[in-house]
């Protein structure tokens, strides 16, 4: 039997590995810019460190790759990186440094989820979060970061989506609003919106079935339960996108789809992509009680996750890939059998970060210049005896088709000269 990947897995493969490698060093690129670390933690966790004993959230409740080895220690792959990131701040005490504490990730990630286009059951995330400073300053930071990052890499269609959830005072007057409207209507909720009406009725904003219900069109918005303090916080992040010219809209129902998030929330959602739930192609936000949850000091943090996978959809919908495998320098003939001299000069060549391929095995010229028209190196050598005994190599450049003899000794000097200026070395 051929083994397949499991439900909901991909391999990458020839030009899409290369995509991911672009887009990544555009990311740490911009990390270094924005003065970020990178981070790395496990795969695994303490299932503790996702879930709380009143999470709504899907992710937790019904989406989480949860397992027991020993049937002592329950365990978890990761669904998502900030909870990890947090864990591990707590843990190696990152609070003692200077705040905030910038930290960037490249991660996978495991929801288990219906495998559709734009949601796999493992994918990866370019995340950051920002932990020790709460200041409308950072947030604004962190969304034009992200705005910018897209922009660069020349995602056009794409549009902002901003909201605030308030501090927990102004969200706990929101939610008993919230909790009064929608009673009235308990009976035309879902199944799962019933059970949330009470434990957390912001989840019935983003419901997927509920949400063209007539009665949504009335929600109270939060903007009107927002005390000073909260009102005034939101306003100075919009004040800064303005400043910024960053476009935005702002989105009362926007809510996210964890639990853990207070003030600022965003999502980017590519219209490339269509106007489905799989178009999100990052969202993030503050969370001001996360980290004490977990055991660590009372302190905030901010950050987004960009799902890769998505954002690589929509350049490939945009056209935004170029080559990005670029030619060899050198493809070397050999046609003396596998002498060592073969070896010798592809070694010197890429010791001088030349990159080159050689024929491995036996075959005749005509297969080895088909070879060649596959690789499409800007020089081709070609090895024989002769070019042993000599010491030398003969050059076919395949732009000006010009044939030299060169010596071994002499070999970098005329690469330096005729390559010297290829971009992609
Ligand atoms: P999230 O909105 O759950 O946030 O995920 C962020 C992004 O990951 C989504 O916008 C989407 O692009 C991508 N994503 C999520 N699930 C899938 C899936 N099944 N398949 C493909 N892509 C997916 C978080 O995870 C938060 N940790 C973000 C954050 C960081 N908030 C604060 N700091």
């Amino acid at each position: 039997m051929a083994y397949q990947t499991v439900r909901g897995t991909y391999d990458i493969l020839n030009d899409d590995y290369l995509k991911f490698r672009y887009v990544n060093d555009l990311f740490e690129h911009f990390m270094k810019l924005y003065g970020y670390d990178f981070i790395k933690t496990p795969v695994i966790e303490d299932t503790r460190v996702f879930k709380k004993d009143n999470d709504t959230s899907d992710m937790v409740t019904k989406e989480m790759f949860t397992f027991s080895i020993n049937g002592k220690d329950s365990l978890t792959l990761r669904p998502e990186g900030t909870a990890g990131v947090i864990r591990s701040y707590i843990q190696h005490k990152l609070y003692g440094a200077e705040a905030p504490v910038k930290l960037a990730y490249i991660e996978e990630m495991f929801r288990y989820e219906r495998p559709q286009k734009g949601r796999q059951r493992q994918f990866t995330q370019l995340g950051v979060e920002v932990l020790g400073d709460k200041a409308p300053l950072l947030d604004a930071e962190v969304i034009a970061m992200g705005y910018y990052f897209l922009k660069t890499l020349g995602i056009k269609d794409m549009e902002v989506h901003v909201n605030t959830l308030g501090d927990s005072t102004s969200r706990q007057r929101y939610l008993e609003a919230l909790k009064a409207y929608f009673r009235p209507y308990s009976d035309l909720l879902c199944a799962d919106c019933k059970q949330r009406l009470e434990k957390n009725p912001l989840r019935i904003l983003d419901c997927k079935i509920d949400r063209d219900q007539p009665f949504m069109r009335e929600v109270p918005a939060i903007y009107d339960y927002l005390d000073e303090d909260a009102d005034n916080y939101f306003k100075k992040v919009l004040s800064y996108l303005d400043a910024l010219e960053i476009p935005y809209v702002i989105d009362s129902r926007m809510v996210r789809g964890l639990d853990y998030y207070t003030d600022t929330v965003f999502e980017v959602v590519s219209t490339a992509l269509g106007a489905n739930s799989q178009s999100t192609i990052f969202g993030g936000g503050r969370y001001d009680d996360l980290v004490s949850e977990l055991g660590g000091p009372a302190v905030s943090g901010i950050g987004f996750a960009i799902g890769e996978e998505r954002l690589i959809g929509a350049m490939e919908e945009a056209g935004l890939f170029g080559d990005l495998k670029g030619h060899p320098d050198v493809y070397i003939i050999d046609l003396t059998e596998g002498d060592p001299y073969v070896l010798k000069v592809a070694e010197l060549l890429r010791n001088n970060s030349f990159s080159t391929l050689i024929n491995y095995y036996k075959r005749s010229l005509r297969a080895q210049f088909k070879s060649v028209d596959r690789h499409e190196p800007y020089l081709t050598f070609i090895i024989g005896e002769d070019e042993v005994q000599n010491k030398v190599v003969n050059i076919k450049d395949n732009k000006t088709k010009e044939q030299t003899t060169v010596a071994f000794d002499d070999l970098i000097d005329h690469l330096d000269n005729i390559l010297g200026g290829n971009e992609d070395e």
